[in-house]
């Protein structure tokens, strides 16, 4: 998400600083963020002066720094310990002032911004998969937010072509807490044996006007960012309603965890998805 992120940044006019672990990340942001410009020229929506515009705005600092920025957006993976040190790292590597925001989809802002010394200036700034086309930021205040770092993050959200939607931290946030529990109970409806992947999704595209199934879409969002944020929730809330289905610790253990992998509810191996009739551990109804 961070490759999509300095896109619309970098499209808004923002010089960008794209830093991570390793050379080879960036390169493979760049070369997403290349691809999804280079369709935009293909289309008619961009000119290549344009396109090449977008990218003098990106500049790949592989290594830790100091990153004179107004405002930094860390996009690392659903960890709570990476995202602790991070934030340890960009308060010592960014000016007092800046603006520490995370693009973390259900880690507590407020514990995020309790390892700095400066919690008002640090905030939830939540995009959605694939960053360039969706148009929601979800901006969270943690407890210490302040209105000023709020406002600002709003106003950068909408200079980055979003629409921002306020919400308060508690575990999911808003968009989470709604769609993680119906992912996850997709999952259930699966290893009960009430339906089949294909049926699943079908129900929730043709009949709800989902654009994706939830398989699909879990797929899409990754089932190991899926599982850590039930955990979140469950832990966070102490509520059984929120218990990680067993088939989808499964699907994690095995490494099984959709596109990025190759492999999730559907098989990306050979081109078109295809999707396993009945996994392993799922019931199986004779008529179902
Ligand atoms: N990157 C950039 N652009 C992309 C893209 C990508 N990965 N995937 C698709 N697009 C663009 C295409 O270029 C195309 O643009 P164009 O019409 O201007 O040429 C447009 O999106 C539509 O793409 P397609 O025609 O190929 O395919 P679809 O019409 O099926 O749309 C989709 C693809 C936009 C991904 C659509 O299926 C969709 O909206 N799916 C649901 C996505 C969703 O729910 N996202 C939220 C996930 S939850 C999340 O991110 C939060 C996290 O915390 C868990």
């Amino acid at each position: 998400m961070g490759a999509g992120i300095a896109q619309v940044a970098a499209q808004a006019g923002d010089e960008v600083l794209l830093h991570d672990t390793e050379q080879r990340f960036i390169d493979r942001g760049l070369a997403t963020i290349e691809r999804n410009l280079a369709r935009s020229v293909e289309k008619g929506r961009m000119t290549e002066e344009q396109r090449g515009g977008v990218l003098a705005h990106i500049d790949a600092r592989p290594k830790w720094e100091e990153f004179d920025v107004d405002v930094a957006i860390e996009a690392a993976t659903e960890n709570v310990g990476i995202k602790l040190d991070l934030f340890r790292k960009m308060e010592e590597h960014t000016p007092p002032t800046a603006i520490l925001a995370s693009n973390t989809s259900s880690i507590s802002i407020t514990r995020l911004g309790a390892v700095t010394s400066r919690p008002e200036l640090v905030i939830g700034m939540h995009y959605f998969n694939p960053v360039p086309v969706m148009k929601l930021v979800e901006v969270i205040r943690g407890l210490a937010t302040s209105d000023a770092t709020f406002e600002a993050v709003r106003a950068l959200a909408i200079r980055h072509g979003k629409t921002p939607v306020g919400a308060n931290d508690f575990p999911g946030f808003i968009s989470n807490r709604i769609l993680c529990p119906m992912l996850n109970e997709a999952v259930y409806t699966l290893y009960e044996g009430v339906g089949t992947i294909e049926s699943i999704d079908a129900v929730m595209k043709l009949g709800m006007n989902h654009p994706m199934g939830p398989f699909e879409l879990a797929d899409f969002v990754g089932l190991d960012t899926l599982l850590a944020i039930m955990e979140v929730l469950y832990d966070g809330y102490g509520d059984p309603k929120y218990r990680p289905c067993p088939l989808l610790r499964n699907y994690v253990a095995a490494g099984w965890v959709g596109r990025k992998a190759g492999r999730g509810f559907y098989d990306y191996r050979d081109g078109a998805p295809k999707a396993a009739p009945a996994p392993n551990g799922a019931k199986q109804h004779a008529k179902a």
